[in-house]
């Protein structure tokens, strides 16, 4: 899972994700709808131009990078402008640092800068997108209004700077935020060349815990729960006598969101509920602002916010619902190079968010880091990480940054120009990337990712093994990647959805590690494979109800005639420990169980493997079991070789009648992107070797232009693009 660690290192570096920084390096050690009108296919039309549309009927698929007028000189801001249509782009996001600049004095606004950059930007055709500036605010609203100051779970306020200051509970803030929102949006509204907004920015934390917030939590438990003694049942509260008599005895719970001890003391109901608090209290700051742009803007402004990818803070499909589509900030490239599976799982799950094709809003340019930087991106590296993400359903592609700063904390954070300003390799290397996706776009258009294949990703079942894994190192992201990785080497695309989603459209879901199963979630489950779904679920599902209770039900619970077995008893392997998986003439490759075992029994179901060790013989570690019309397999152990993650998924697909396509390769990927009667193949090589794949004849490579023969060869980094 190196690239995981790679990918997952873009969020170690700021201090306000802090807690999942220690929790990852525990967890380590251990469509776009063609005619919705606010797709990012929607029309992006100025009034003095003729419409453009990012990846639309007509138009030009978004192109740019994210650009700082506020930190050069306003000599330099044409010279940018230039390169950037010379190399192709059309367009920057601006100013979502920039409050204070923009309200240097409460209520006074000033815009012209930004107005004056703007019409320079238009005479170069280079559209913007917006960001509301709320992630920093300007030190006088902290000054004059110290309570919008986030604190610290030692009770220490948070002293202003640096970024993400802010008590989301705040009226104030709040009303300092609707009010620079409102003013840009007036500002903004008719400006020619802005088509959108970006909200805040990587919205997450602080998790404050000023009396405010825990009033406000109170309060949103009252609205939950209703009476106390549903909160208690809920919270169990009997246990260590927690029970709560009045709504204000409620504390903020123990939950080591900061944190620090990694077996935290807080009821785990109570700190999951402190987690969707949160992460509500983040998604109504967006609605308010959302509210003020719609209520100001004309309808073809598209709002989107920039997510973080497996950030599990926010609820993503919550927050996705007030936005025309989602963004994301993709940044893979650390240490060694690996494969990027971990990159093509993040796409594909910032597509499923709203299932829709997303825009990239912040893609790696150069060596990153805040204090100490990595590797740089090398030759054909920042060419390869764009397809890979418009392979998987990506309509849009923004660099950051277009020129590294000399100033302030992302010093090191390089962007497609160095500090000296001048348009070299990386510059070079985007500039190639825009000209042919140009080329690509009019194939582009109308067509995202299709998959047979689905895995539901879960936010309450990844809050409640935040705070009580269960064994050790135990996540969601991790549990999922062990298939989905095997996915991506058998060349299937995936989607990963929420447990809302309709199951209905796939042959074939996963439910990794669904440790909070309601009893609807059951019976949809069941119902999925009763009507001839192949479903794969595993260790620890089902464990809980809604409210972080464990059933009080032999496991897998209400799944159990599903899968056709029974889990009496279950434990660790401690890392000290591995066991032999034995083989029951299902799977070929000799394999060791690792981390954890259920010891299953079957009640008339298949068994695939089970354990050699002497005290687990009787008992199964992989099943499968018809049920109605499907199939219920379950895996009850985590296996450390991956190679029986390859066996495990090619027996998968050929129960739900899943044909892969191609022979790949390791290290390259392939991925389809189809709709409107065009099917694109992309394949994409991870590695640093030549590799070659057998390919459909007689087809078009779009990059190249050139007929197919039956193989191609690709170079290091190498891409191509063949329509099938
Ligand atoms: C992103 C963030 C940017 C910038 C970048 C480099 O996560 O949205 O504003 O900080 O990281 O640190
Ligand atoms: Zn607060």
């Amino acid at each position: 899972m190196k690239s995981n660690c790679n990918e997952n290192f873009h969020k170690m570096k700021k201090p306000v994700l802090k807690s999942w920084l220690r929790i990852s390096t525990v967890v380590i050690l251990g469509v776009l709808i063609l005619n919705s009108k606010h797709s990012v296919f929607a029309q992006v039309i100025s009034p003095q131009r003729p419409p453009i549309e990012v990846l639309g009927k007509q138009g030009e698929m978004l192109i740019g990078a994210d650009y700082y007028p506020e930190h050069w000189p306003k000599e330099r801001w044409e010279t940018d402008l230039k390169l950037m249509k010379e190399a192709g782009f059309n367009v920057v996001r601006l100013a979502e640092f920039a409050w204070v600049l923009m309200e240097p004095t409460e209520g006074q606004f000033e815009f012209d800068w930004l107005d004056e950059f703007l019409a320079l930007a238009d005479k170069y055709e280079i559209r913007a997108i917006l960001g509301t500036p709320t992630a920093v605010m300007p030190a006088w609203a902290a000054r004059k209004y110290p309570e919008t100051l986030a604190t610290k779970k030692n009770g220490q306020q948070i002293v202003w700077g640096a970024r993400k200051n802010n008590c989301f509970s705040n009226g104030t803030y709040r009303l300092l935020s609707e009010r620079i929102t409102r003013a840009m949006a007036e500002h903004f509204k008719n400006t020619p060349n802005v088509i959108g907004w970006q909200t805040d920015n990587e919205f997450a934390g602080p998790v404050c815990h000023c009396d405010r917030c825990r009033a406000n939590f109170q309060d949103w438990l009252r609205n939950k729960y209703g009476t106390l003694e549903k909160l208690n049942t809920a919270w169990g509260t009997h246990f260590w006598g927690h029970k709560v008599q009045t709504w204000g005895e409620i504390q903020v719970p123990d939950c080591d969101s900061e944190g620090g001890n990694w077996s935290p003391s807080g009821n785990p109901s109570a700190c999951y509920d402190w987690r969707q608090f949160n992460s509500w209290l983040n998604v109504r700051f967006q609605h308010d602002q959302v509210k003020a742009i719609r209520k100001v803007c004309p309808e073809h402004h598209f709002i989107t916010h920039n997510l973080m990818s497996f950030h599990p803070e926010i609820n993503y499909y919550d927050l996705g619902k007030d936005l025309d589509f989602v963004s994301w900030d993709n940044y893979p490239v650390w240490y060694k190079p690996t494969i990027s599976y971990g990159a093509a799982m993040a796409a594909d799950l910032m597509r499923g968010i709203k299932q829709k094709n997303f825009l990239i809003m912040e893609q790696t340019a150069g060596p990153c880091g805040w204090g100490v930087f990595y590797r740089n991106t090398r030759p054909g590296e920042i060419r390869k990480i764009a397809y890979q993400q418009l392979a998987h359903g990506a309509d849009g592609q923004i660099w950051f940054r277009w020129r590294t700063c000399t100033a302030g904390r992302e010093q090191y954070w390089h962007g497609l120009l160095g500090h000296d300003g001048k348009p070299l390799r990386r510059y070079k290397e985007a500039a190639q990337v825009a000209s042919e996706y140009r080329k690509l776009e009019k194939y582009l258009r109308g067509t995202t990712v299709k998959s047979d294949v689905a895995i539901i990703y879960d936010y309450h079942s990844i809050w409640s093994l935040w705070g009580q894994p269960g064994f050790e190192g135990n996540n969601v992201r991790d549990a999922i990647a062990r298939y989905y990785n095997a996915f991506f080497r058998a060349g299937i695309n995936v989607d990963m959805i929420s447990p809302e989603a309709d199951l209905s459209k796939y042959k074939l879901v996963l439910a990794p590690d669904l440790i909070i199963l309601p009893d609807k979630l059951a019976d949809k489950l069941n119902d999925y494979v009763k009507n001839g779904g192949v479903l794969l679920t595993d260790c620890r599902t089902g464990v809980k109800d809604e409210t972080n209770l464990a059933h009080k039900r032999t496991l897998p619970g209400l799944l159990s005639p599903m899968l056709g077995i029974e889990i009496e008893e279950y434990g660790a392997i401690t890392p000290d420990m591995e066991y032999e998986l034995k083989n029951e003439n299902t799977f070929s490759g000799s394999y060791s169980a690792i981390h954890y075992c259920d010891w299953i029994t079957s009640k008339g179901a298949e068994v695939l493997a089970g354990y050699e060790q002497w005290h687990l013989k009787s008992f199964a570690a992989v099943t499968r079991n018809s049920y109605g019309q499907g199939k219920g397999w379950y895996v009850g152990t985590i296996v450390k070789e991956e190679a029986f993650y390859d066996e495990l998924i090619s027996k998968l697909l050929e129960d739900a009648g899943i044909k892969t396509y191609i022979d790949l390769p390791i290290g390259v990927e392939a991925s389809i992107r189809q709709g409107n009667g065009t099917k694109l193949l992309f394949l994409i090589n991870h590695t640093e070797d030549q590799k070659k794949i057998i390919i459909p004849v007689g087809k078009k490579e779009l990059i190249s232009g050139e007929k197919t023969s039956e193989s191609i060869e690709l170079g290091i980094y190498e891409v191509a693009v063949i329509e099938l």
